[in-house]
């Protein structure tokens, strides 16, 4: 267990000179800079995601449990004629049956990330088998793909401290939910998909939907051309949670007590 007091040391170094998101984001006028001792910190929790906090127009695009022979392909077509980028939540075996999609979801510029093997709730197994689950798709990945994952999405949704601790502190993998579901599995028609992904988007959203359903890959020139249209832009989830913004900062606290910690994302479990 590494102490609150290293875990803040850490977060500062990587914070340090010339730190990306304070590049992206300057601080805004009103506020000046503190040092850095007067500002505590939590230590960190585990990560666990179904957006981020942004004042931009972004949003991560996500296809879980490919990849499929007909429809991965399909869809990459339809990203790269938009010239978007999104993130692939693959099933492990799915990765071994059609390892030159899984290829070409890298070489076009995807995040690929780990769905699991078999797709089992990870919650009903053992520890032995969610690590096994967990181990072996991004060992899949990175001897397929040449690329180790850094996110995870279980199955589901399905998740415990237990399984999020695991991810995070010992595997380095954040866990990524979503803020809008389409219900694409339902096969409601690609209109309706559409219609529910367009409605639900606000920024800094992750937006859920299978390329393993050929409505969801109908209804993606549409969806796209929609959020265009409301000025969204797409990014991996890796680049959204980069791109995550500071909560405002709290009143000065004048007197001693228990800072409350501060939430590094949503964390609602659906
Ligand atoms: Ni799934």
């Amino acid at each position: 267990m590494v102490s609150a007091c290293a875990q803040e040391k850490s977060d500062l170094s990587m914070r340090a000179p010339g730190a990306a998101a304070a590049e992206l984001h300057p601080p805004s006028p009103s506020l000046s800079v503190t040092p850095y001792n007067s500002t505590p910190r939590p230590p960190r929790v585990p990560s666990q995601f179904n957006s981020v906090r942004t004042s931009r127009r972004i949003l991560a695009l996500t296809f879980d449990d490919g990849p499929h022979p007909e429809l991965t392909p399909r869809l990459l077509d339809i990203l790269r004629q938009q010239g978007i980028r999104a993130t692939f939540f693959v099933v492990g075996r799915n990765v071994e049956a059609y390892p030159d999609i899984a290829r070409r979801i890298v070489a076009e510029g995807h995040e690929i990330a780990n769905h699991s093997w078999n797709h089992p709730d990870l919650t009903k197994l053992g520890d032995q088998g969610m690590r096994r689950e967990v181990e072996d798709t991004t060992a899949v990945i990175e001897r397929v793909a040449g690329r180790r994952p850094t996110t995870m999405r279980p199955p589901y949704g399905a998740i415990n401290q237990r399984i999020r601790e695991a991810l995070t502190k010992e595997y380095n993998l954040d866990v990524i939910l979503w803020s809008v579901d389409p219900l694409d599995w339902r096969k409601p028609g690609p209109a309706v998909v559409t219609q529910r992904l367009v409605d639900g988007a606000k920024p800094g959203g992750i937006l859920l939907a299978h390329d393993i359903q050929a409505g969801t890959i109908e209804a993606m020139p549409e969806t796209i051309a929609q959020l265009k249209a409301k000025g969204y832009g797409f990014v991996t989830v890796s680049q959204l949670l980069a791109l995550r913004e500071e909560p405002p900062a709290p009143a000065p606290a004048t007197a001693t007590g228990p800072v409350p910690p501060a939430p590094t994302g949503t964390l609602t479990v659906p």
